[in-house]
């Protein structure tokens, strides 16, 4: 009986068996492009979205990459809108790029872009964020789950209360890197409610990872507990702006423990103040260099070496898993600043000098 359906699927819809399964991505690939080894390699960049300070860094790194190593690169950003996205990366597509690096917007919805993608022999790289369901070639992102343990771990190492009231601030449900900071954040705080030294008072995902959505949530969270909340685990730095806002509207900005993703300069500076507790700082070069030297590779049908995988529903993609750093007022200076990801004096600008750490 089975053998008929996938029959009858193969005759009446000319698709491959892929598309009558259920929970799978077709797989009928065109033949692989491969350039030659001094042909310039066109890279398509399809990016969700230039919101957040931190992919501007992306876009301008993944350029200087791809001019450093001689490579064309043509950027398209979506603005947050799925069949923008699907549309620009079509476009790119048929003005003939030799490979897609993709920042989704919506994770389950990208599959189509590599499906488009692969028809045309066009390998396509998934971007920070997991494209879902897909024959998707390659992952490079950094590692998710563990930022999520580390916001919950250095906020439960800090409140000094038991039991201490949590509200969990997620980031965009369609982004699959919300889900996985979820997961890592649960990993800590399970075990402290079953020990009984964690109450979550509020667990909710901000739509969009947007700042205005977490000061409801946080905001709500207040009136709900009559202000005892002791720690707010937000997902990203623009949710914790948010949430700092709505503690500032109850004058608990500072008494509040407040994680962050991004190392954003107005977060640092919440940072210095004292008002925002931490961030994961993610050094975007390594992402950015390393996406553009994988999609030139996979243009020329080199191999890549990658030792980790990442299940994306449809198979277990080779990945690339970047180490992320918890980064406090006490650390900022021997980590980030260190690097140049921002300058001290960015960061201290407008600040009071005293608050400002030492170089
Ligand atoms: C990224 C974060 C970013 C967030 C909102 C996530 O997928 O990993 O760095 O803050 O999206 O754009």
């Amino acid at each position: 009986m089975q053998r008929r359906i996938l029959l009858l699927c193969l005759l009446v819809l000319g698709l491959t068996a892929g598309a009558c399964v259920p929970g799978t991505q077709q797989t009928n690939n065109g033949p692989r492009k491969k350039k030659g080894p001094t042909e310039q390699i066109k890279i398509g960049f399809s990016m969700d979205t230039l919101k957040e300070e931190r992919w501007q860094r992306d876009k301008d790194l993944v350029e200087k990459r791809a001019k450093e190593i001689g490579a064309e690169v043509n950027v398209q950003v979506a603005n947050g809108s799925d069949s923008e996205q699907i549309k620009q990366a079509e476009n790119m597509l048929t003005q003939g790029v030799d490979v897609l690096i993709v920042a989704p917007h919506n994770g389950e919805i990208a599959a189509s872009i590599v499906e488009a993608a692969h028809k045309q022999g066009v390998p396509v790289i998934s971007y920070d964020r997991l494209i879902k369901n897909s024959d998707v070639d390659l992952y490079i992102s950094h590692q998710v789950v563990k930022m999520g343990e580390m916001q919950a771990k250095y906020l439960l190492d800090h409140v000094g209360k038991k039991p201490a009231n949590f509200v969990i601030v997620g980031g965009s449900p369609t982004d699959n890197n919300a889900l996985l900071l979820h997961q890592g954040q649960m990993n800590v705080l399970k075990p402290a409610v079953d020990r009984g030294d964690v109450k979550i008072v509020a667990d909710q995902y901000a739509k969009e990872w947007q700042a205005s959505e977490a000061l409801n949530i946080v905001e709500n969270a207040l009136t709900r507990t009559n202000n005892q909340v002791d720690a707010v685990v937000a997902s990203n730095d623009g949710t914790a702006r948010g949430a700092v806002q709505a503690l500032e509207g109850q004058h608990l900005a500072g008494k509040v423990l407040v994680s962050g993703q991004d190392a954003d300069l107005a977060s640092l500076k919440l940072i210095v103040e004292g008002k925002q507790t931490m961030t994961i700082y993610k050094p975007i070069q390594p992402l950015a260099y390393g996406a553009v030297d994988a999609a030139v590779k996979l243009a020329r049908g080199e191999s890549l070496s990658t030792t980790e995988t990442i299940d994306n529903g449809f198979k277990k993609v080779p990945a690339i898993l970047l180490e992320p750093g918890a980064v406090d007022r006490n650390n900022l200076t021997s980590t980030l600043v260190k690097d140049g990801y921002h300058t001290l004096a960015e960061i201290c600008a407008g600040l009071p000098p005293e608050k400002c750490p030492k170089e």
